[in-house]
């Protein structure tokens, strides 16, 4: 089995609100091996987000700081390393997509020129180059007459084909490790699936890890070899696509595959998952799931849960995990 690219262990995240410091993200761990992609996945605020922003120490300080574990990159923690070696593995070995392309580019520059730039900053070469560069990546992503829109300004685009710079330029330097954080829940559902279709050939062609983001258990199907599904904070469950679908084994991704759109059969959501996630500063002493977990009982409201090896390359959060025969998408 192939060494982890990066390793995340115990992660905690804590922001500064009005009520203290609060632990958005509690002790995740997970890895990614060379080449491999796997999707974190969880409802809205279970701190998806948060936890890869921190990968690349890009989470605002004030009001968040890391506040424990490691994150290996290489065999190196990037946790507490000085900014300008993190700039330095920022956009070369390691890249980052957004939600909103807007994040990645700048209005005020050219198509070109930030490409160009990005690959500059991390490799000797000339100008000349690093246009050729541009050019090449802009091609890799399937923008027409790649060339001919160097001198485009964001603007210019259309939201898929800026989604696609974004990724361009993310690319420029043969990341080892590419985040992408919803890149195209923006997007709508036709240019989604482009762009889907385009990580996906670009992996199968570069062979780079992705740290893939989302709520939505479709794209993970399609996309990821991999699922560390996450809930308040932490990570419920971590398995195969396939065991994950097949065979879950936390009533909460039971619950999120239940909720899933059943493609083909008249596309409507079944029975979403009952109430809502806690806040930050209220966690539900217990299991943080079982206000809403149908299995809940005494014993899951009193003590907590680790997340516990179950079988190859399994891990699941929960004490009645191995009594329950939970039922896996359609
Ligand atoms: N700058 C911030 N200040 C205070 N709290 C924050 C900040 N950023 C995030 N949080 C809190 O951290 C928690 C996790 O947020 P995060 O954005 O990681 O969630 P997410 O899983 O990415 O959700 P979504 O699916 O909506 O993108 C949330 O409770 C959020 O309110
Ligand atoms: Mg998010």
């Amino acid at each position: 089995m192939a060494e982890a690219m990066l390793e995340i262990a115990d992660l905690v995240v804590e922001f500064l609100t009005d009520y203290g410091w609060v632990r958005v993200v509690d002790g995740v761990s997970f890895s990614i091996r060379p080449g491999e992609t796997l999707g974190l996945v969880g409802e809205s605020g279970s701190g998806k987000t948060v936890t890869s922003l921190s990968v690349m120490q890009l989470v605002p300080s004030p009001p968040g700081r890391i506040a424990g574990g490691s994150i290996r990159f290489a065999g190196r923690d990037l946790v507490g390393l000085p900014e300008a070696e993190l700039e330095a593995i920022r956009g070369d070995d390691i890249a980052m997509v957004f939600q909103e392309s807007m994040t990645s580019l700048n209005p005020a520059f050219t198509i070109g020129d930030q490409i160009a730039e990005v690959v500059r900053r991390h490799r000797a070469c000339s100008r000349r180059e690093a246009r050729e560069r541009a050019v090449e990546v802009l091609d890799l992503v399937q923008i027409p007459d790649a060339r001919a829109r160097l001198g485009a300004f964001p603007h210019e685009f259309s939201g898929g084909m800026r989604q696609r710079a974004a990724i361009a330029m993310a690319l420029a330097c043969d990341p080892k490790l590419l985040i992408a954080d919803e890149p195209t829940t923006a997007l709508d559902v036709t240019v989604q699936a482009q762009v889907l279709d385009l990580l996906r050939s670009l992996q199968e062609r570069f062979g780079m890890a992705i740290l893939f983001v989302t709520h939505n258990l479709g794209v993970v199907a399609d996309l990821c070899d991999r699922v560390a599904v996450m809930y308040a904070g932490r990570i419920v469950e971590t398995a195969s696509v396939f065991d994950l679908f097949e065979s879950p084994r936390h009533p909460y991704t039971e619950g999120l595959l239940q909720a899933m759109p059943q493609l083909g059969e008249r596309g409507q959501r079944l029975a979403a998952i009952p109430g809502t996630p806690p806040m930050p500063w209220q966690m539900p002493q217990g299991c943080r799931f079982h206000p809403r977990c149908p299995y809940a009982e005494t014993a899951c409201t009193e003590r907590d849960v680790r997340l516990e090896a179950v079988g190859q390359e399994r891990h699941v959060r929960c004490r009645r995990s191995g009594e329950l025969a939970l039922a896996g998408a359609e």
